[in-house]
Formats: C-alpha cells, structure tokens, sequence
C-alpha cells in the first residue's frame, strides 16, 4: 500500500515508466524524483510526462545524476525504487549505501524490481 504524502525516489529511471505510476499512486501531495544519469533518457522522460499531460505527474522531477553519489540529504525519501538499474551500476555496494543514506529509517525499503539482482547485490553486499 502506498500513501499519500510520500517522497519517492525512482533511481535508474530510464524513460520514467515507473515513476509515472509511482507519481499516480503518490498524487499531488506527493513528490516523485525521477533519477538517471542519461539526459537522453530523462529528455524522453520529460516529454512523455508533458505529452501525457495528466496532473498528478506535475508531482514528478526529473534530476541527472549518478547513483553512486546521490545529491540528496540523508534520510530524504519514504521510499525508492530502481527498475532494472542495480545490474548496470558499477559500483554497486556504493549505489546501496548511498541508498540506505538517503532512505528515512524505519519507513521504506529499496523496492528492487529484479529480485534476481537483489539476490546478487546481497550476496555481494557480504563481501563490502
Ligand atoms: C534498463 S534501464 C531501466 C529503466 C527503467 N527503470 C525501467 O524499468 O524501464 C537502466 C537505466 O539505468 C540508468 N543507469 C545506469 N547506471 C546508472 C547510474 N550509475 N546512475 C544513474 N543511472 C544509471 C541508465 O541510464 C538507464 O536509463
């Protein structure tokens, strides 16, 4: 169940498909980031949310980074989620820790789509 009121961050977002559902579950008095470092993907990202058009995806911003150095505060978002992303992080024990970093305690948990590379990441994450 997702409330309202909640910050999500959709890491590796791609064309945005996940945080364009993430932002109609949230509603307006949510926020959703969208977060790539591809500004080829965001722009695709950007303009499906314009060509759309619905308003609760006014909630969404879209931010180019690495997901290895999250340019958020610690404890920022209620949730995050990463669509098919985690197998193409280099780093990614980083990309976790900077995950758990940014992620309020006690109130989410990184939603992995792939549960084959979580599996892999915790498997990795005994080696850190
Ligand atoms: C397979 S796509 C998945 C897109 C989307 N999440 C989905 O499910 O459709 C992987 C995305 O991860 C992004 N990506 C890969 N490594 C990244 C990193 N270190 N930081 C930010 N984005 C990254 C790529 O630019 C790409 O858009």
């Amino acid at each position: 169940m997702i409330y309202f009121y909640h910050h999500f961050l959709d890491l590796c977002c791609g064309s945005g498909d996940l945080a364009f559902l993430l932002s109609e579950r949230v509603g307006s008095d949510g926020k959703v980031i969208g977060f790539d470092f591809s500004r080829k993907q965001l722009s695709v990202a950007s303009l499906r949310q314009h060509l759309l058009s619905k308003a609760c995806y006014k909630n969404i911003e879209w931010i180019e980074g690495d997901a290895i150095e999250l340019p958020f505060s610690d404890c920022s978002f209620d949730a995050i989620t990463m669509g098919y992303g985690l197998r193409n992080v280099f780093d990614r024990c980083k990309a976790m820790q900077e995950m758990f970093r940014v992620l309020k305690p006690g109130q989410g948990y990184p939603s992995l789509i792939s549960i084959k590379a979580l599996n892999h990441l915790l498997h990795q994450l005994r080696y850190c």
